[in-house]
This record gives C-alpha cells, sequence and structure tokens, in this order.
C-alpha cells in the first residue's frame, strides 16, 4: 500500500465516495462462496424497467464470469437492487430497510461527465483497499450492443470493475485520464526494446499510431513512442488467459495474472510493466492481491462446485418518507450546559434542518426512556412548535441507553414498520443499568432499523461505534463544550438519508469578549441560495445585536422583519435566493462578560442546479495502537459539483482531541503520499498525531474565499470518448485532445462538514510523534525526466514526502539504489547497489525539500556501455532510520545510435472491423489545464535517445 499511511505493506479500508454524502457502503460479505451485493438506481433516472431487467442479465453473466475468474471460488450469491421511490410501486418490490442509494456497492446514475458512459469504480485508497462504488449510466446498462461493442462482454467488464471494487485493484494498461494522471503505454525494457504495457506478456498485437493508422514511431528525443501510439490486441487466437485487469473483453481471457512460476504461463504476471498496478502495488500481481484480501486469506472459501451461480434477486424500494427519532440524553451528568446546547442544537434541527413531510419523534433516557413526542410527520411550523415544545428541559439520573433504543423502535412502531427508520442517539455517558446497548443490537438488526450516534464527551460509551457500525448507521463525536460539531452530526445523518439539496456553508463556534464586536463574513456561491439561513445562538447573558451586510451593501438588524429573536437564537431567513456574493456579519456582545456564540449558516441548491458538496469521512472508527503496527488515520473529503471533482480548493480538516485542544492539516489532491488519484476531487491526508487515548472528531471546511478552484470540463464538440474505467475495444475511443479540456473557475464558496470520529487506544505516554515511530510514505511517483548518453547521466525525479508519512518536517535522506537487472532490484533492493553523494551531480541525498514539493537529482551512472540499462528505485528515511517501502522500479536506457525505424511490414491493417472510426483524438496531455505540480506523471518514462533495437517482440500471435 503505497500510498496509505500504513508502514507494513498490509492495510484495510475502503476508497469511497459518494455524489451526495461519503458513507460507509454496504457492507459486502463472501459466504460459502457466494456475495451478497446492493445495487441501486437514482432518483435522477426517469423509470424505465428495462434497467431492472437488464441489471438481472448482467449480473448473471458477471456472476458467472466470476466463478471461472477466481477458479470457483466466488460468485454472486443475493443482488439485491434498490428502485427509486418516484417510481411506480409494484407488489414484487419488499420495502427498503437500511439500504439507501448512497450505500449501493453498484449505482445507476446520470453519466460522470467525465466518463460519460464508461463504467468505472471510484477508488480513493491505495493497494488492497476497497473500492467506493461503481458507477454504471442507464444508456450503458439498457444498450446492449453499444456496451458491448464498446467495452465487451457485460458479465467480463462487470468483473475488470469487481476487481476495483472489492479487492482494490488497478489497471494493467497505460492509460492518460482527463483529471491528468497518466500512466504510460509502452516502456523500456530492461531486458531491451521498448514494449507495451500489458499483462500477461502472451498477450498479442501490434502497435500503431491511433490517429493516422501508421506504424508508431519512436521519437529521437525522447527514446519512446508518440503519445498517440496504442497497443492493438489480435481479436482471433489470441491465446493469453490474461488478466482481467488489462484486456478483460479478449475471448481467452478467464483469469487474473498471477505469479506462480507453476501456474499458467499464459496469464502470468508482467511486474516490469509501469502500469498504476504494479506501482500502487509493488509489482505484485492482480491474484496475489486477491490472495490476501479476507475473501481469499488463508484458503478462505476454497473452490466449489456450485449447481447454479444465478444470483437470488431481491427487488427494494425505496420508501416514501423519512422517519428520524432523536434518542436524547437526560441523565444527570447532561444537566446545564450541555444539555442546554444540545436543546439548542435539536430545536434548529427541527426547525431548519428536517424538510416538509420527515416524520420526526422525541424520545429522551435516564434511568428508563420516554415518549416525549410521537413520531409526526412535519407538514406546517405548528408541528415542528410541537416537537421544539416536547424536549427536555432538564436532566437526571442513571443511563440506561438500551432502554432509549428500545423506546425509539416503540415509536416508530407506533406509526408504522420500523424498517429503515432511523434513531439519532445522542449521549454523554456510559450505560449502567440494562437493558444494554449490546442486547439490544440484535432486535435493531431484525428490524432495519438505522442507529447514528453521537457521543457527546470523551466519557460516552465505548459500544456507541459498534452500534453505529452494526446498524448501518453513523458516529460521530462532540465535545460539551461547543456545538458545531453536533450540529453537523444532526444534518449530516438527515442529509445522508434524505439526500437534500441542503448545503451547510458555515458553522462556527466564538467566544465574544465582553461588550466587544465580532466581524466576519461568508461566501454564498450560485450554486446555492435558496432560502439561505443566517442562525446565531448563545448560552446565557443577554441576546447580542447581530447586523448582517449583504453583497449590495444592504443592512439587515434588529428591527428588519426578517430578522426573528426567540430566547436564544437570532434567524434571518433570505427569502427566495441569496445573493451571491459576499456576506459580511458582525456580532456584538452587549454582556459585561464574555459570551459564547455559535454561528451556523445554510443554503440549499437553487432549481435543478447540483450544488457543490463537501463529504467527509475517516479511514477507520478505532485504531488500537497496541496491538498493530503503528498507522494513522487517513481523513478523506470529497469536493464535488454532482461527479465532478472541484480541483483546487482550500480543503481544512480539524481535529478535535481528548482534552478539548483542536489541530488543522491540510488535505491534498495531488496523488502523492496518502493521496492514491490527482485532481479526482477527493483530497486526503494522514493524521497520527495521537496524544492519548480517547475520541479524534474530525470536522472539515472546503473554501475557495481566495478563488482558485475550478472544476475540469470538457468540450464536447470535438471529442469522441474519454478513458477510464474499463478499457474499449478501440483504443482510439478512449481519448481527447488536451486542447479539449478545461478547467473552468469557481467562484468564492465555502462549505462545512463532518467527517465522523476514531476512537484510539494503546497510545505511548507522550503520544506518537513523540517516539519518532513513524517512516516517510512510500514514493510511488518516481520517474526518469532526462537521460543523457553523453554525460551518462540520469534524471529522476519524484514527490518529497514527509519526516512522518506525507507531513511533518522533511525527511532525513534518500535512499537510492539501482541494478542493471530488473528482477534484481525487485527482488532483493537491499542488496544493490546505493547511489552515494558523490554521484549526485544536482541535488542532494540528505538535504531534502519540504513534503510535497518535487524533487530530483542528476545521478552520474558508472558504465555507459553501448546499450546499457539501469533499473533504479528509492525510499526516504527518518533520523531514526524508520523507512517508507523502497518505491516503483524505474528504467533508464542509455544508448546510441538514432537508427532509422524498421519498415512496418505488418499486415495488421487490415484489423480494421473491430474498433471502428478512429476520431480526430489525441493523447491527453495532461500539462494544459492544471499546474505542474499536479501535472506530474506518475509514470516511468525512458531514455532521451532513441533506440537501436525497436523490438517488435510482441508482435508474435502465439
Ligand atoms: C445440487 O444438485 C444436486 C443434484 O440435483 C442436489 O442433490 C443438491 O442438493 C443441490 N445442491 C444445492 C446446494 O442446491
Ligand atoms: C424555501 O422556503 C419556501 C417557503 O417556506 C418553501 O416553500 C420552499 O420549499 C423552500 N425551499 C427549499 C429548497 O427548502
Ligand atoms: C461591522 O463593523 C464594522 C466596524 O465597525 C463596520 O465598518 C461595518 O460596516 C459593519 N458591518 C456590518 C454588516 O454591520
Ligand atoms: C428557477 O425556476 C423558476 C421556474 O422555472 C424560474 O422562473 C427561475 O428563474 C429559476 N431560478 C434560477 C435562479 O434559475
Amino acid at each position: 500500500m503505497s500510498t496509505i499511511c500504513w508502514i507494513a505493506l498490509l492495510s484495510a479500508f475502503g476508497w469511497h465516495a459518494a455524489e451526495a454524502v461519503f458513507n460507509r457502503p454496504y457492507e459486502i460479505k463472501l459466504q460459502d462462496n457466494g456475495y451478497n451485493l446492493l445495487v441501486a438506481i437514482s432518483e435522477n433516472i426517469p423509470e424505465d424497467t428495462r434497467i431492472v431487467d437488464r441489471l438481472q442479465e448482467i449480473l448473471t453473466e458477471a456472476s458467472q464470469a466470476l466463478y471461472v475468474a477466481t477458479n470457483n471460488r466466488a460468485f454472486c450469491a443475493v443482488v439485491k437492487i434498490l428502485i427509486p421511490k418516484s417510481w411506480t410501486k409494484k407488489d414484487e418490490y419488499l420495502p427498503a430497510g437500511t439500504e439507501t442509494f448512497e450505500k449501493a456497492n453498484i449505482r445507476v446514475d446520470v453519466p460522470n461527465p467525465l466518463y460519460e458512459d464508461n463504467p468505472y469504480v471510484q477508488q480513493k485508497g491505495g493497494c488492497g483497499v476497497e473500492g467506493d462504488y461503481m458507477h454504471l449510466t442507464p444508456k450503458y446498462v439498457v444498450d446492449k450492443d453499444y456496451g458491448q461493442m464498446t467495452w465487451g462482454p457485460y458479465g467480463k467488464t462487470f468483473v475488470h470493475e469487481f476487481g476495483h471494487l472489492r479487492w482494490g485493484l488497478f489497471d494493467e494498461y497505460g492509460f492518460d485520464d482527463p483529471s491528468g494522471e497518466s500512466y504510460p503505454h509502452f516502456y523500456r525494457s530492461s531486458t531491451g526494446g521498448v514494449l507495451p504495457t500489458r499483462c500477461s506478456a502472451k498477450v498479442a498485437g501490434y502497435h500503431q499510431n491511433m490517429v493516422t493508422g501508421a506504424r508508431c514511431q519512436l521519437n529521437p528525443e525522447t527514446g519512446v513512442y508518440e503519445p498517440e501510439c496504442r497497443f492493438y490486441p489480435y481479436f482471433s487466437d489470441n491465446q493469453a488467459t490474461g488478466s482481467y485487469m488489462f484486456m478483460h473483453f479478449l475471448d481467452n481471457v478467464k483469469g487474473f495474472c498471477h505469479s506462480d512460476p507453476e501456474g499458467d504461463p499464459l496469464s502470468y504476471h508482467n511486474r516490469e510493466a509501469p502500469n498504476k498496478q504494479n506501482v500502487m502495488c509493488q509489482g505484485q500481481s492482480t491474484w496475489d492481491i486477491m490472495n490476501k484480501h479476507q475473501d481469499f486469506a488463508n484458503g478462505a472459501n476454497p473452490p466449489r462446485a456450485v449447481n447454479s451461480t444465478v444470483p437470488r434477486f431481491v427487488l427494494l424500494q425505496e420508501s416514501d418518507f423519512v422517519s428520524i427519532v432523536l434518542v436524547l440524553d437526560v441523565s444527570g451528568s447532561m444537566q446545564g450546559e450541555p444539555l442546554q446546547r444540545l436543546i439548542q442544537v435539536s430545536r434548529r434541527f427541527i426547525r431548519s434542518t428536517v424538510s416538509l413531510g420527515t416524520s420526526v419523534g422525541v424520545v429522551t433516557f435516564a434511568v428508563d426512556a420516554s415518549i416525549e413526542h410521537p413520531v409526526v410527520s412535519v407538514t406546517s411550523q405548528a408541528v415542528r412548535d410541537g416537537l421544539i415544545a416536547s424536549l427536555p428541559t432538564s436532566a437526571t439520573g442513571g443511563t440506561c441507553i438500551g432502554c432509549g433504543l428500545q423506546k425509539g423502535v416503540q415509536a416508530l412502531e407506533e406509526v408504522g414498520p420500523s424498517q429503515g427508520g432511523i434513531l439519532l442517539l445522542i449521549t454523554d455517558g456510559e450505560e449502567n443499568r440494562d437493558p444494554r446497548i449490546s442486547e439490544v443490537i440484535p432486535e435493531l438488526v431484525t428490524k432495519s432499523v438505522i442507529v447514528s450516534s453521537i457521543a457527546y464527551s470523551q466519557d460516552a460509551d465505548a459500544m456507541l461505534q459498534t452500534l453505529s457500525l452494526q446498524t448501518g448507521g453513523l458516529s460521530f463525536f462532540s465535545g460539551t463544550d461547543e456545538s458545531t460539531a453536533l450540529d453537523n452530526a444532526f444534518t449530516t445523518t438527515f442529509e445522508e438519508k434524505a439526500g437534500t439539496n441542503g448545503v451547510k456553508i458555515l458553522s462556527e463556534d466564538k467566544t465574544i469578549s465582553n461588550r466587544e464586536t465580532y466581524s466576519n463574513h461568508v461566501y454564498v456561491d450560485n450554486s446555492v441560495g435558496e432560502n439561505t439561513t443566517f442562525s446565531v445562538s448563545w448560552l446565557d447573558g443577554q441576546r447580542p445585536r447581530v447586523t448582517l451586510g449583504t453583497p449590495h451593501g444592504l443592512m439587515i438588524t434588529e428591527g428588519d422583519p426578517l430578522y426573528d429573536v426567540t430566547s436564544d437564537t437570532i434567524t434571518i431567513e433570505i427569502p427566495g435566493i441569496a445573493t451571491p456574493g459576499k456576506w459580511v456579519y458582525n456580532i456584538t456582545n452587549n454582556t459585561p462578560n464574555d459570551q459564547d456564540v455559535t454561528v451556523i449558516v445554510t443554503s440549499n441548491a437553487v432549481n435543478d442546479t447540483v450544488p457543490i458538496k463537501v463529504t467527509a469521512q475517516v479511514s477507520a472508527v478505532s485504531l488500537n495502537y497496541s496491538s498493530t503496527q503503528p498507522t494513522a488515520l487517513t481523513i478523506f473529503a470529497s469536493v464535488r459539483k454532482g461527479y465532478l471533482p472541484v480541483i483546487g480548493a482550500v480543503v481544512k480538516a480539524s481535529i478535535e482531541k481528548p482534552g478539548g485542544e483542536v489541530e488543522e492539516i491540510m488535505l491534498l489532491d495531488n496523488g502523492a503520499g496518502t493521496d492514491v488519484t490527482t485532481n479526482d476531487g477527493i483530497y486526503s491526508r494522514c493524521f497520527f498525531n495521537f496524544s492519548k487515548d480517547g475520541r479524534y472528531g474530525v470536522s472539515v471546511k472546503g473554501d475557495n474565499s481566495q478563488g482558485g478552484a475550478g472544476y475540469i470540463v470538457i468540450n464536447h464538440g470535438r471529442r469522441r470518448g474519454m478513458r477510464s474505467g474499463v478499457l474499449p475495444l478501440d483504443p482510439a475511443s478512449g481519448f481527447t485532445s488536451g486542447d479539449d479540456v478545461q478547467k473552468e473557475p469557481l467562484e468564492p464558496f465555502q462549505r462545512m462538514t463532518t467527517g465522523g470520529v476514531c476512537q484510539v487506544q494503546g497510545i505511548p505516554s507522550g503520544g506518537i510523534s513523540g517516539q519518532d515511530m513513524l517512516p516517510p510514505s512510500r514514493v510511488d511517483d518516481l520517474v526518469v525526466v532526462e537521460v543523457s548518453y553523453a554525460n551518462a547521466t540520469v534524471t529522476l525525479s519524484w514527490t518529497a514526502l514527509g519526516d512522518d508519512f506525507d507531513q511533518g518536517g522533511p525527511a532525513h535522506h534518500v535512499e537510492t539504489r539501482y541494478s542493471r537487472h530488473f528482477d534484481q532490484l525487485a527482488d532483493d533492493f537491499y542488496g544493490q547497489a546505493l547511489v552515494n553523494q558523490s554521484q549526485v551531480l544536482q541535488g542532494s541525498l540528505t538535504s531534502l525539500p519540504e513534503p510535497g514539493s518535487a524533487m530530483t537529482i542528476v545521478i552520474l551512472v558508472p558504465d555507459r556501455g553501448h546499450n546499457v540499462t539501469f533499473v533504479f528505485a528509492v525510499r526516504m528515511c527518518d533520523e531514526a532510520d524508520n523507512c517508507g517501502d523502497p518505491s516503483n522500479i524505474v528504467t533508464a536506457n542509455l544508448e546510441y545510435i538514432p537508427d532509422p525505424e524498421p519498415v512496418y511490414t505488418n499486415d495488421t491493417l487490415t484489423w480494421v472491423i473491430v474498433g471502428s472510426v478512429i476520431g480526430v483524438v489525441v493523447l491527453v496531455a495532461a500539462a494544459l489545464f492544471i499546474s505542474c505540480k499536479f501535472c506530474r506523471s506518475k509514470s516511468a518514462k525512458s531514455a532521451t535517445q532513441p533506440s537501436a533495437n525497436d523490438n517488435p517482440a510482441y508482435n508474435h500471435t502465439v
């Protein structure tokens, strides 16, 4: 796991991101060789029952292909298909329970504009880390001829994507993504010659310029083929049997590449190809990675003959309304400020967050529980007022969390079936009365009730995260001395289920000194604006005075009809659509003492505009340092407008630590260190500065106050198609010209969200950082920038990493090793020659730049001969000699003599039938629209001198 924050080559967490909410997906399990999967159709898709029929056909084909590809170890046993609530009700559709669109493993939704109808998987984690979801479009699903002609048989295409989704595999072909990520289509083999990036090396074919149709030419400047050069497979008699992550569509390809020397040589892994699989997984084969997955590790799910691989399909339909019961702790420890804040946040939730038609109830618990307000549908302001009036005012007694949960279920059942209902549980203490949480979980699971839990203090019961995990809910942490985390948890819980178009623009807790005025501002962007609400709450003292200035300079203050005052909150709701731009506000503390205020600004998407949304997630809900290798928490934030990645935004995570200290870190979308993919709109970073045991709550802010953010747009007029996800049969259909890709700037925007909570145990005294236990991350973007035959030099470049993973100060030194043979370096990095400082003509091995910056060294190689190949790899180390794993391996070929190209005599031009027309397409040169920092190719590039030995070895047909 290259990129990840884990030390050893082990890892297990999900790479995920949903359009609206980052979410823990429906849990896939492999039991008795059978998978259970959730497929969901988006609310955005107009009713078309052919989608449901085709999904069943596709999954049936996929199940059979999967069974063969895993050597009889896995197939799809049960597939749930979730149908949107807007579609016609049918008797055969069962009501959904905890299943939601956001949790689906496979989603059918409107196209991602970058990828159109290409099936793809969103993958945000490293090697072996499961993907978030597979995205299929209605056109792909329904239009069988088109789908099959473009990407090959449906069942096999599904298995390729399932490799990303389930086992965290990567593509074994070269590609150029519109985001700027790129892996080479050809490479310099260490044994000489230029070869196509492929697995296995037995896949036969030829190369050709996809634009001109002519044979590719070695570029004397770069030593490799022109960017438009592609590998075209032979479609008949191609004997290679692997790999699914390469050209799954070839008839004979039935399995994954493996590294067993005794196994089928026709699917033997090619570890030298500089594809994403080799780079991210350190040269391991796809089958090796699958074998380490819990599905197959230690002989799990051994091969078994099954009577039928046809899945059992269960059709579900979303329910029309959302039911949510607040289950509030009113035990003694809540008395005072904690209760006051809780009530304030609950009130705001009922008044503003909950949309019309939602069903809401209120339950409280202490030594026992009671229904304070039955579940009612919110149809009017009067209903909201009634719910608010039922909120508790005092707290006393012990803590029976199980009682509260049971009462919550009862409240749901009083108005209908409880399944799919949400209990939002807030507690600050440990349970000390029966029934316990663990006794109630089975009932909750059976009844499909979702529990989202908020640990409202460090002392809250440790079972809360487990409770939420097992019932498919979310878990949060909020200290009792702030309201924003609590408020974020309420909103996220609602949005996760209701999928609203509401966004939180700002939430802040602020202490204002006596008689002082606090001034701040907030940007409202034009993707939102409807019913924009500013609310200012305080806990005690006289009410503050709020003045709000619109972008036009109008002032709204006390006395204005929009200025609504209650006992502890001032609300200003802008009717209609708020003017986009900078809204300024002043809050004046009128008391002679300090005053704590909470400011929250929310808004809604305008009409059908897709709003910019920020969602966040942590990689684990618990970490135990005494039982595992030192690891870090990865924090992910997705910043998107629909499926379009928003790049260049300032994204910061605040981590609230036990003791109340808050630490802020910047999340990055630069494809280095923790971040797996450049410019995918998923910003990530490691966090490991754990000071002591306890809960670490994470909130995330996405900001474009300074401008600079934008999203990628593609000029549809000139484009043919776009590569991502699965490889099309026609290599030319996957590409667009760099000219067609642009960054569209976005106006200033702000967003705020919560990333959840992680419970940490086993922290040594002095904290993790005090020990210098953590190495720099692994380098996974080493490239050869230049080779000079005349000077006998090789220039290497990569992104510098930190003293601890991808942060802290600069690392201490870099260890660079090389060999004449790929296998030697791959198998025995430590046994190979070390580059010492005297061989470094430019750059330094010991004086390293800040993490995140580009690092370049020019190495004088010991000899060059006539045609010499060197392979290099590096690793970065800290003062305590903790080192990252060796990087990806790159090849540099020092040779002379630009020879004329061999004459093209192949029969292969006759092959035109399969691919259809080749349009005007050129490679995405990546560089055009993004700053250089982002465009760094992760690929191994090759020499600058042309080859005398253009090896057409792959041109064989066997
Ligand atoms: C498989 O088929 C055989 C013979 O028809 C039958 O006896 C057996 O019970 C079946 N097994 C399963 C798991 O359905
Ligand atoms: C905005 O408020 C109006 C009036 O209360 C309401 O009818 C409308 O549905 C609201 N819009 C949204 C997106 O909440
Ligand atoms: C806020 O206070 C500053 C300083 O007194 C003043 O210049 C500004 O106009 C005020 N803005 C609003 C919106 O009241
Ligand atoms: C929203 O839709 C209404 C009715 O279709 C239209 O009159 C209005 O201009 C739209 N508003 C925006 C901001 O597009």
